[in-house]
């Protein structure tokens, strides 16, 4: 084996020679033959590829995430039936981010983790994180924000979660992955500033901070080039620069050469559909290997890399002991959801619920009834328990309240069917609507349970339009109509067009797909057993028109082109700077306590590029009732060379405090996050010049404010 040019090919972003692990890998690879290496290069079922099985070399098997480790599928991807792969399921990715909380980011991983141990899976196809570019994308719900900083700091602990369990997180879909439509051929073009400033540092930071062992390409092109053959995303900038050490897998399908995926990063095949001996990683590449079109250094690379991550994985030296379905697991399930929800509007007290005065509720829309665990296409996961809405409402309040349900409406949506496609976001059904204005008018109050379903957002298309699906819209119109006291719960992954019921209905809560204990969190929210703390991770526009890749008629693109026009003004970040305001801005919820933000103090005046400035404020729970605050702090450059966003959120923290109480909170600040990304110099600069520092509840609301000075001469 020529071990000299063992590290030449993919930057040298290997342990270099030394040590116990990099021994006993060389050792292995000396030992296979070239056919049993390219047999490890490709799938060789719907979630494996080939091991070697007389060197001790297992099978490397993954499976989805993010929900929860799916059930085990056959070639067709219908269920194997086992009873023995159910799983937590965990609430959605935007969901994760609601809640504002590394420390539930970290413990989601933990238990996806110990989940993935359990079922015997070396990797797991989570975090997904890309940003969220436009409301209509059909994953949205799967993803976690539209800013940088925030996915960043949850992919991290999402990553180191997972990964304490001897498991290997994917983190997908590397890169600029940020719509359905025409995902597979869709070329993306986007600056060198908006790449470096809102589309990679989430990645970046799971890579170098979070240290992720495996990374999951993207179906679409960057600029031009297909990302699992894409040299600059995966060896300039994910092997080389951020120093990548383990494992490049292609998304399902996602490959489309042999030769050039083979030299330009990727490191294994993965996919489904076709015999596995023509896939472009099998018998192709064992002839571009035999004609000296692929080095065997290349192939090397690759298998040192996946033997890098099974000695991290199945093949790791202490043995792990990881269950499934643990109570732990589901009490992770129930906080992020309890924390993930977030309260949108309300007005008059109904919230939390005023039990000695309600004692009839008319529990409406097929969303009370609905489970989430699975639906459309792409991953689900078999719950081994879901509770709904109505069963946790029921659970909470049936001793005491009588409560009757009407379906109102029917989340029914067949996507392969052209007719129903269109006609989905239209259809009332009369008779529905009728029953459910009696229940409606006979009842204290109405908790109204609408919006989306697994099956109306989903992988692999975007929605058409913001439009409430299945004729909700009316069903809200008439409910309203006939009962003031109406809640509406509202259950989806993405922005809707929520403009008429935030002018008709009193009380607006957004629930997501929010796992196992979806129910049991909505009824806590509503009874105030738990305190509101969940803040939006997008932006709801006024209208779809407003937000950037649509206002610049950029999404979807046009002839498989989509140029991200908007350029670093993506989400809250184009609403400021433009002017326009939001129907719910970025960060935004409400809470049933009041938080007053008091006092703000920079450590200093003056600081310099290395140097990190310490923000104190006083914040105080004037309400009566404990909670939690999420504080956001954002930096804005006032005359700066570039063009800059109106501010950036460069900061947050989520402190619980007791009725009454006041405490002061210190966050930090380093000056090198300050940092654009210079294009001319292809470096991050750190500005000269005056920063200012805001600081509230939302990017809408920042009472406090402060400046500093930046200076970059020594
Ligand atoms: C999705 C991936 C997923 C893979 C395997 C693809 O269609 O884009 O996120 O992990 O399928 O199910």
């Amino acid at each position: 084996m020529a071990v000299s040019a063992f590290f030449a090919l993919n930057g040298g972003a290997q342990d270099k020679g030394k040590g116990e692990l990099d021994q006993w890998i060389r050792g292995m690879i000396g030992k296979m033959t070239l056919e049993e290496k390219i047999a490890m290069l490709h799938a060789k079922g719907q979630f494996t590829s080939a091991g070697v099985p007389r060197l001790g070399i297992p099978e490397l098997q993954s499976d989805d995430g993010p929900l929860g480790v799916r059930e085990e599928v056959n070639l067709d991807w219908s269920p194997k039936g086992l009873s023995t792969d159910s799983a937590t399921f965990f609430p959605n990715g935007a969901a994760l981010a609601a809640t504002w909380n590394p420390s539930l980011a970290f413990r989601y991983g933990s238990a996806l983790g110990e989940e993935s141990c359990a079922r015997g899976k070396a990797v797991i196809l989570a975090p997904a994180f890309n940003i969220a570019r436009t409301p209509l994308n059909g994953r949205t719900y799967e993803y976690f924000s539209e800013d940088p900083f925030l996915n960043a700091e949850l992919a991290v602990q999402s990553v180191r979660g997972i990964q304490q369990w001897h498991v290997a997180a994917c983190i997908k879909h590397y890169a600029l992955n940020n719509q359905e439509t025409q995902r597979k051929f869709v070329n993306v073009t986007a600056s060198e500033r908006a790449l470096r400033e809102i589309y990679l540092p989430a990645f970046r930071a799971a890579v170098v901070r979070g240290g992720a062992w495996t990374v999951m390409t993207a179906y679409n092109k960057f600029r031009g080039t297909y990302c699992a053959e894409n040299a600059y995303l995966l060896n300039t900038i994910l092997k080389k620069e951020w120093g990548f050490k383990g494992a490049v897998i292609s998304d399902w399908g996602g490959t489309h050469s042999t030769v050039a995926s083979a030299l330009n990063g990727l490191d294994i095949e993965m996919g489904t559909g076709k015999p596995y001996n023509q896939y472009y990683f099998a018998d192709s590449l064992l002839a571009a290997v035999k004609n000296g079109q692929v080095s065997s250094a290349a192939i090397d690379d690759k298998i040192y890399r996946i033997l890098w991550v099974m000695r991290k994985t199945v093949l790791a030296k202490d043995s792990t002991r990881a269950a499934l379905n643990t109570a732990s697991h589901i009490r992770t399930s129930y906080d992020i959801a309890s924390e993930a929800i977030v309260l949108l509007k309300n007005d008059a007290g109904l919230l939390p619920l005023k039990l000695s005065k309600v004692k009839s509720i008319a529990v409406i829309g097929e969303n009370a009834v609905r489970t989430f665990q699975k639906g459309g296409v792409g991953a689900g996961v078999k719950a081994k328990h879901e509770i709904t809405i109505l069963q946790g409402l029921k659970e909470a309040l049936g001793k005491n309240v009588s409560i009757r349900y009407a379906a109102g409406y029917k989340g029914y949506y067949r996507k392969d069917d052209p007719v129903d496609k269109k006609i989905a976001g239209h259809r009332p059904l009369p008779e529905l609507i009728a029953e459910a204005v009696k229940l409606a008018k006979e009842a204290d109050l109405v908790v109204l349970c609408i919006g989306g379903n697994r099956d109306y957002e989903t992988e692999g298309e975007d929605r058409a339009n913001l439009d409430l699906p299945f004729g909700e819209q009316q069903l809200a119109d008439a409910v309203t109509g006939v009962n003031r006291n109406t809640i509406v719960v509202f259950t989806g992954g993405a922005p809707y067009n929520l403009n008429k019921l935030h002018a008709e209905s009193p009380a607006i809560v957004w629930n997501w797909y929010n796992g196992s204990e979806g129910g049991h969190a909505v009824a806590d929210i509503l009874t105030g057993k738990v305190n509101p703390s969940g803040k939006l991770p997008f932006s709801f526009p006024v209208a779809l028109e407003h937000s950037p890749a649509h206002a610049l008629h950029s999404f979807p693109g046009d002839s498989l082109e989509a140029p991200y026009k908007e350029d670093i003004l993506v989400g809250y970040r184009w609403y400021d700077t433009k002017g326009i305001a939001s129907l719910y801005p970025f960060g935004y919820g409400l809470s049933y306590t009041r938080f007053a933000f008091e006092g703000l103090k920079l450590s200093g005046k003056d600081f310099r590029p290395g140097d990190t400035v310490t923000v104190t404020f006083r914040l105080k729970n004037k309400g009566s009732l404990k909670g939690k605050e999420v504080v956001q702090l954002y930096v804005s450059k006032e005359n700066s060379a570039v063009s800059r966003p109106l501010k950036e959120l460069k900061g947050f923290g989520k402190p619980e405090l007791a009725a009454g109480d006041a405490r002061t909170i210190r966050m930090s600040l380093p000056v090198a996050s300050l940092a654009f990304f210079n294009e001319k110099t292809m470096q991050w600069e750190v500005e000269e010049g005056r920063y200012t520092v805001r600081v509230g509840s939302s990017s809408a609301e920042l009472p406090l404010e402060g400046s500093f000075f930046v200076h970059n001469r020594k």
